[in-house]
């Protein structure tokens, strides 16, 4: 049995791209593993969100992790912040990380890009925060998308570099992991490579979505004015749909619009009808139940006083060990 952790930022609702390239795996796991999931909301600061925004957006997660099968008696499930020791470790680690290697993050350069003018010293120490959260329950599997990547990289980075610092052999590498072996990009609608929470209207196709909105999401979806001559390649937009239908609609209806599109008879208006119900047929069951789970306040707050017990005393744990360690000892 391996200890494995995943996380999800609390900036919004969850959309497909969260779906199956990080919760499907977790699903997968909780019955098989010691599972630690929880709700990054020390990560979400990065943003500032008002207070109301924040306590919707962590309840939000919570209640989009419990409608997605996650039991709470089985894994730990718990928000970040109920744990402080985890801010505790992120200051450990700060100590060891170099600035060179956090500037030259994808992810911190890719915020500086969109956010000129707000590239706080919480973005540039976000691998950090990650690596704490990974790390104080010594997890070696990491369910994640693939824009995660790097961030396991460097948690592993600094995992390494903590145990060679104090000779000791204490934290284990953490690895990215995705049960079918490849790690998962979900496409957005909007003709990028990446569905986003935090990309434009259009992109994304939230868990919560009514069937109109899906609906009309899918048919303004970017195409182009047709396949091309034969061999030539697809348009981003339309190998997009195709991605979507593969893992949406199943391999028979993906054959059969591909089929289509080689032939040069597909009609575009006709493959977004069929993949917007087959995404209907499935995130329904899944909004109904996020709808129920929302009302019921008295069980979130049993599961995430439940899970912050179990997470405090992992986290405390590894939080004293370490201490220790680092020479940190009573007199
Ligand atoms: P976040 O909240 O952006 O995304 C949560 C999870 O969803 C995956 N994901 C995707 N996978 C496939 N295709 C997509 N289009 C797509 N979009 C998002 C992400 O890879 C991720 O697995 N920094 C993290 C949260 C975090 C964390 C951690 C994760 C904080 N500490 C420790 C794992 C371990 C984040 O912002 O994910």
């Amino acid at each position: 049995m391996e200890t494995v952790l995943s996380g999800i930022r609390s900036t919004g609702n969850l959309h497909l791209g969260n779906y199956f390239g990080a919760m499907r795996n977790f699903l997968k796991m909780q019955h098989e593993h010691h599972c630690f999931f929880f709700i990054a909301d020390y990560h979400s600061l990065t943003t500032h969100p008002t207070p109301e925004d924040l306590h919707r957006n962590v309840k939000q997660v919570l209640v989009e992790y419990l409608a997605a099968g996650i039991d709470p008696e089985v894994a730990t499930l718990y928000i970040q912040s109920d744990v402080p020791q985890v801010a505790e470790l992120y200051l450990l680690l700060n100590m060891n990380a170099y600035m060179g290697e956090l500037e030259r993050c994808t992810s911190f350069k890719e915020k500086i890009r969109k956010h000129p003018d707000n590239i706080n010293a919480g973005l540039l120490t976000y691998p950090v925060l990650m690596a704490a959260d990974i790390i104080i329950h010594r997890a070696t599997k990491v369910p994640v998308g693939k824009d995660q990547e790097q961030h396991l990289e460097m948690a592993r980075t600094f995992a390494n570099r903590f145990n060679r610092l104090y000779k000791v052999d204490y934290f284990p590498e953490p690895y990215a992991y995705h049960f079918e072996g490849e790690l998962v990009k979900m496409p957005g609608l909007d003709g990028s490579t990446k569905m986003g929470k935090s990309e434009g209207a259009g992109n994304a196709i939230f868990l919560a979505d009514e069937p109109s909105v899906i609906r009309k999401k899918v048919m303004r979806a970017v195409t182009d004015s047709g396949p091309g001559e034969p061999g030539a390649p697809m348009s981003q937009g339309v190998e997009n749909l195709f991605n979507l239908m593969k893992v949406l609609s199943g391999g028979d209806t993906h054959t059969y619009f591909l089929d289509q599109y080689k032939n040069g008879s597909i009609r575009y208006g006709d493959m977004k009808k069929q993949l917007a119900e087959d995404i209907i047929a499935f995130t329904t069951p899944l909004r109904e139940r996020i709808l129920e789970l929302s009302a019921d306040e008295a069980y979130l707050s049993k599961v995430a006083k439940m899970g912050a017990e179990k997470a405090r005393e992992s986290a405390g744990k590894t939080v004293k060990e370490v201490r220790n360690i680092i020479g940190f000892k009573p007199f």
